[in-house]
Protein backbone atom coordinates (compact mmCIF):
# COMPACT_ATOMS: atom_id res chain seq x y z
CA UNK A 1 0.00 0.00 0.00
CA UNK A 2 2.87 2.44 1.03
CA UNK A 3 4.00 2.12 -2.86
CA UNK A 4 0.66 2.84 -4.14
CA UNK A 5 1.08 6.33 -6.39
CA UNK A 6 -2.67 7.41 -6.14
CA UNK A 7 -2.58 7.83 -2.58
CA UNK A 8 -0.88 11.06 -2.69
CA UNK A 9 -2.91 12.15 -5.97
CA UNK A 10 -6.07 11.73 -3.62
CA UNK A 11 -4.87 13.40 -0.69
CA UNK A 12 -4.08 16.68 -2.77
CA UNK A 13 -7.31 16.18 -4.90
CA UNK A 14 -9.54 19.18 -3.97
CA UNK A 15 -12.49 17.29 -4.71
CA UNK A 16 -11.99 13.83 -2.78
CA UNK A 17 -12.53 14.32 0.73
CA UNK A 18 -10.23 12.26 2.98
CA UNK A 19 -9.95 14.16 6.10
CA UNK A 20 -12.42 13.26 9.35
CA UNK A 21 -13.37 17.27 9.64
CA UNK A 22 -14.10 17.42 5.80
CA UNK A 23 -16.27 14.38 5.87
CA UNK A 24 -17.81 14.78 8.93
CA UNK A 25 -18.25 18.60 9.51
CA UNK A 26 -20.90 18.89 6.84
CA UNK A 27 -24.06 16.57 8.06
CA UNK A 28 -26.96 18.59 7.00
CA UNK A 29 -24.55 21.48 5.45
CA UNK A 30 -24.25 19.65 2.32
CA UNK A 31 -26.41 22.33 0.51
CA UNK A 32 -23.92 25.12 2.19
CA UNK A 33 -20.92 22.76 0.54
CA UNK A 34 -22.30 23.07 -2.89
CA UNK A 35 -23.87 26.64 -2.81
CA UNK A 36 -27.28 26.20 -3.89
CA UNK A 37 -30.10 23.86 -3.03
CA UNK A 38 -30.29 21.58 -5.85
CA UNK A 39 -30.94 17.57 -5.21
CA UNK A 40 -28.34 15.20 -3.73
CA UNK A 41 -27.80 12.21 -4.99
CA UNK A 42 -25.63 10.04 -3.07
CA UNK A 43 -23.66 6.57 -5.16
CA UNK A 44 -21.69 4.23 -2.46
CA UNK A 45 -18.94 2.10 -3.75
CA UNK A 46 -18.05 4.27 -6.97
CA UNK A 47 -15.97 1.91 -8.64
CA UNK A 48 -13.93 3.01 -11.31
CA UNK A 49 -17.03 5.86 -11.87
CA UNK A 50 -18.34 5.66 -15.57
CA UNK A 51 -21.78 5.27 -13.82
CA UNK A 52 -21.34 8.49 -11.62
CA UNK A 53 -19.06 10.59 -13.43
CA UNK A 54 -21.53 10.56 -16.54
CA UNK A 55 -24.46 11.39 -14.04
CA UNK A 56 -22.62 14.18 -12.67
CA UNK A 57 -21.88 15.53 -16.60
CA UNK A 58 -25.77 14.97 -17.54
CA UNK A 59 -27.50 16.08 -14.51
CA UNK A 60 -25.99 19.54 -13.90
CA UNK A 61 -29.07 20.40 -11.82
CA UNK A 62 -28.34 17.66 -9.18
CA UNK A 63 -25.69 17.08 -6.78
CA UNK A 64 -23.49 13.95 -6.41
CA UNK A 65 -21.80 12.37 -3.31
CA UNK A 66 -19.65 9.50 -4.09
CA UNK A 67 -18.63 7.06 -1.81
CA UNK A 68 -15.88 4.91 -2.10
CA UNK A 69 -12.47 3.16 -0.01
CA UNK A 70 -9.74 2.55 -2.77
CA UNK A 71 -7.71 5.20 -3.93
CA UNK A 72 -7.17 4.51 -7.42
CA UNK A 73 -11.05 4.68 -7.82
CA UNK A 74 -11.22 7.70 -6.18
CA UNK A 75 -8.62 9.63 -8.78
CA UNK A 76 -10.14 8.27 -11.86
CA UNK A 77 -13.60 9.20 -10.85
CA UNK A 78 -12.48 12.42 -10.30
CA UNK A 79 -10.47 12.83 -13.29
CA UNK A 80 -13.47 11.37 -14.98
CA UNK A 81 -15.93 13.97 -13.34
CA UNK A 82 -13.78 16.95 -14.47
CA UNK A 83 -13.61 15.48 -18.26
CA UNK A 84 -14.95 18.44 -19.32
CA UNK A 85 -13.98 20.96 -17.02
CA UNK A 86 -10.80 23.41 -16.91
CA UNK A 87 -7.97 22.31 -14.88
CA UNK A 88 -9.48 22.23 -11.59
CA UNK A 89 -6.12 23.15 -10.25
CA UNK A 90 -6.88 27.21 -11.50
CA UNK A 91 -10.64 26.72 -10.49
CA UNK A 92 -11.62 29.62 -8.28
CA UNK A 93 -13.62 29.58 -5.01
CA UNK A 94 -16.50 29.81 -6.67
CA UNK A 95 -16.32 26.70 -8.83
CA UNK A 96 -19.45 25.47 -9.66
CA UNK A 97 -18.49 21.73 -9.54
CA UNK A 98 -21.45 19.70 -8.64
CA UNK A 99 -19.68 16.25 -7.24
CA UNK A 100 -17.81 15.42 -4.12
CA UNK A 101 -15.85 12.16 -3.22
CA UNK A 102 -15.27 11.08 0.16
CA UNK A 103 -13.01 8.12 0.48
CA UNK A 104 -15.00 6.83 3.36
CA UNK A 105 -16.63 3.48 4.10
CA UNK A 106 -20.73 3.04 2.93
CA UNK A 107 -21.37 1.98 6.55
CA UNK A 108 -20.94 5.24 7.72
CA UNK A 109 -23.94 7.82 6.00
CA UNK A 110 -25.82 7.82 9.51
CA UNK A 111 -23.11 10.37 10.92
CA UNK A 112 -22.06 11.79 7.53
CA UNK A 113 -25.62 13.43 6.54
CA UNK A 114 -28.81 14.30 8.27
CA UNK A 115 -32.09 12.88 8.05
CA UNK A 116 -34.11 13.59 4.70
CA UNK A 117 -30.48 15.26 3.18
CA UNK A 118 -30.50 12.76 0.21
CA UNK A 119 -32.73 12.60 -2.62
CA UNK A 120 -31.68 9.26 -4.21
CA UNK A 121 -28.98 6.54 -3.20
CA UNK A 122 -27.14 4.33 -5.61
CA UNK A 123 -25.74 0.76 -4.50
CA UNK A 124 -24.74 -0.86 -7.66
CA UNK A 125 -22.99 -4.28 -7.59
CA UNK A 126 -21.55 -4.16 -4.09
CA UNK A 127 -19.07 -6.12 -2.54
CA UNK A 128 -18.34 -8.31 -0.74
CA UNK A 129 -21.49 -10.58 -1.68
CA UNK A 130 -19.91 -12.79 1.48
CA UNK A 131 -21.30 -16.30 0.53
CA UNK A 132 -20.53 -17.57 3.78
CA UNK A 133 -22.94 -17.20 6.38
CA UNK A 134 -20.46 -16.22 9.39
CA UNK A 135 -18.92 -13.63 6.50
CA UNK A 136 -22.72 -12.24 6.04
CA UNK A 137 -21.97 -9.54 8.33
CA UNK A 138 -19.27 -7.73 6.08
CA UNK A 139 -22.37 -7.01 3.59
CA UNK A 140 -23.34 -3.79 3.52
CA UNK A 141 -26.71 -3.73 2.81
CA UNK A 142 -28.29 -5.35 5.65
CA UNK A 143 -31.05 -3.89 8.17
CA UNK A 144 -29.23 -1.61 9.69
CA UNK A 145 -27.84 0.35 6.73
CA UNK A 146 -31.23 -0.24 5.01
CA UNK A 147 -32.59 1.99 7.96
CA UNK A 148 -29.96 4.80 7.84
CA UNK A 149 -30.09 4.98 4.12
CA UNK A 150 -33.92 5.24 4.64
CA UNK A 151 -33.74 7.57 7.97
CA UNK A 152 -30.99 10.43 5.86
CA UNK A 153 -33.97 10.03 2.23
CA UNK A 154 -36.67 12.57 1.61
CA UNK A 155 -40.35 11.49 1.64
CA UNK A 156 -40.32 10.01 -1.83
CA UNK A 157 -36.95 9.48 -2.20
CA UNK A 158 -35.39 6.67 -3.97
CA UNK A 159 -32.71 3.83 -2.96
CA UNK A 160 -31.90 2.10 -6.28
CA UNK A 161 -29.72 -1.23 -6.12
CA UNK A 162 -27.89 -3.76 -8.60
CA UNK A 163 -26.09 -7.21 -8.19
CA UNK A 164 -25.43 -10.02 -10.15
CA UNK A 165 -25.45 -12.59 -6.91
CA UNK A 166 -28.92 -13.60 -6.48
CA UNK A 167 -28.10 -15.26 -3.27
CA UNK A 168 -26.94 -12.06 -1.56
CA UNK A 169 -30.54 -10.69 -3.63
CA UNK A 170 -32.50 -12.52 -1.70
CA UNK A 171 -30.87 -11.82 1.60
CA UNK A 172 -31.12 -8.06 0.77
CA UNK A 173 -34.90 -8.70 0.26
CA UNK A 174 -35.80 -10.32 3.08
CA UNK A 175 -33.99 -7.27 5.24
CA UNK A 176 -36.23 -4.46 3.19
CA UNK A 177 -38.91 -6.50 4.64
CA UNK A 178 -37.94 -5.43 8.09
CA UNK A 179 -37.59 -1.84 7.66
CA UNK A 180 -40.24 0.85 6.07
CA UNK A 181 -39.05 0.61 2.24
CA UNK A 182 -41.91 -0.27 0.33
CA UNK A 183 -40.62 -1.86 -2.91
CA UNK A 184 -41.31 0.24 -6.23
CA UNK A 185 -39.76 -1.77 -8.91
CA UNK A 186 -37.96 -5.58 -7.95
CA UNK A 187 -36.84 -8.07 -10.77
CA UNK A 188 -34.39 -11.32 -10.77
CA UNK A 189 -33.22 -10.34 -14.38
CA UNK A 190 -33.63 -7.02 -15.21
CA UNK A 191 -32.39 -7.40 -19.13
CA UNK A 192 -35.38 -10.06 -19.83
CA UNK A 193 -37.79 -7.33 -17.54
CA UNK A 194 -37.16 -5.10 -20.14
CA UNK A 195 -35.84 -2.68 -17.22
CA UNK A 196 -32.45 -2.28 -18.52
CA UNK A 197 -33.18 1.05 -19.56
CA UNK A 198 -34.31 2.56 -16.49
CA UNK A 199 -30.21 3.05 -15.69
CA UNK A 200 -27.11 3.64 -17.65
CA UNK A 201 -24.85 0.33 -17.22
CA UNK A 202 -22.15 0.19 -14.41
CA UNK A 203 -18.21 -0.86 -15.73
CA UNK A 204 -19.14 -3.93 -13.73
CA UNK A 205 -22.28 -4.50 -15.57
CA UNK A 206 -20.58 -3.73 -18.74
CA UNK A 207 -17.57 -6.60 -18.23
CA UNK A 208 -20.30 -9.27 -17.57
CA UNK A 209 -23.49 -8.03 -20.36
CA UNK A 210 -22.04 -10.56 -22.93
CA UNK A 211 -21.84 -13.61 -20.26
CA UNK A 212 -25.86 -13.22 -20.27
CA UNK A 213 -25.32 -13.21 -16.69
CA UNK A 214 -28.35 -12.34 -14.59
CA UNK A 215 -28.76 -8.71 -12.92
CA UNK A 216 -30.91 -8.10 -9.89
CA UNK A 217 -32.56 -4.95 -9.56
CA UNK A 218 -34.40 -3.24 -7.08
CA UNK A 219 -35.74 0.28 -6.78
CA UNK A 220 -37.30 1.04 -2.72
CA UNK A 221 -38.94 4.51 -2.20
CA UNK A 222 -40.00 5.99 1.31
CA UNK A 223 -43.84 6.71 0.67
CA UNK A 224 -44.19 9.03 4.07
C1 LIG B 1 -17.89 -4.67 -7.57
S1 LIG B 1 -17.40 -3.00 -7.47
C2 LIG B 1 -18.72 -2.18 -8.34
C3 LIG B 1 -18.33 -0.81 -8.77
C4 LIG B 1 -19.40 -0.01 -9.53
N1 LIG B 1 -20.54 0.30 -8.66
C5 LIG B 1 -19.88 -0.78 -10.73
O1 LIG B 1 -21.03 -1.23 -10.74
O2 LIG B 1 -19.10 -0.94 -11.69
C6 LIG B 1 -17.75 -2.55 -5.77
C7 LIG B 1 -17.06 -1.26 -5.33
O3 LIG B 1 -17.45 -0.94 -4.00
C8 LIG B 1 -16.32 -0.52 -3.25
N2 LIG B 1 -16.65 -0.83 -1.84
C9 LIG B 1 -16.64 -2.04 -1.24
N3 LIG B 1 -17.06 -1.94 0.02
C10 LIG B 1 -17.37 -0.63 0.23
C11 LIG B 1 -17.87 0.11 1.34
N4 LIG B 1 -18.14 -0.49 2.50
N5 LIG B 1 -18.05 1.44 1.20
C12 LIG B 1 -17.77 2.07 0.02
N6 LIG B 1 -17.31 1.41 -1.08
C13 LIG B 1 -17.10 0.09 -0.97
C14 LIG B 1 -15.17 -1.33 -3.82
O4 LIG B 1 -13.91 -0.72 -3.58
C15 LIG B 1 -15.54 -1.37 -5.30
O5 LIG B 1 -14.99 -0.28 -6.02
Amino acid sequence: MKNNPYIEKVLAHPYIFTKEEDIYGKQGKWCEYFENDHALVLEIGTGHGNFFSSEVHDHPEKNYIGMEIKYKRLYSTAEKCLGNKSNYAQSSGTDTTNFVLLKEYGQKIGTIFWGGEIRETVVFFPDPWAAKDRQKKHRLLQRGFLEDVYRITKSWGKLYIKTDHEDYFQFVLEEVATTQWNIHLQSFDYVEDNLANNTKTTEFEQMFRGDRRKFCYLELRKES
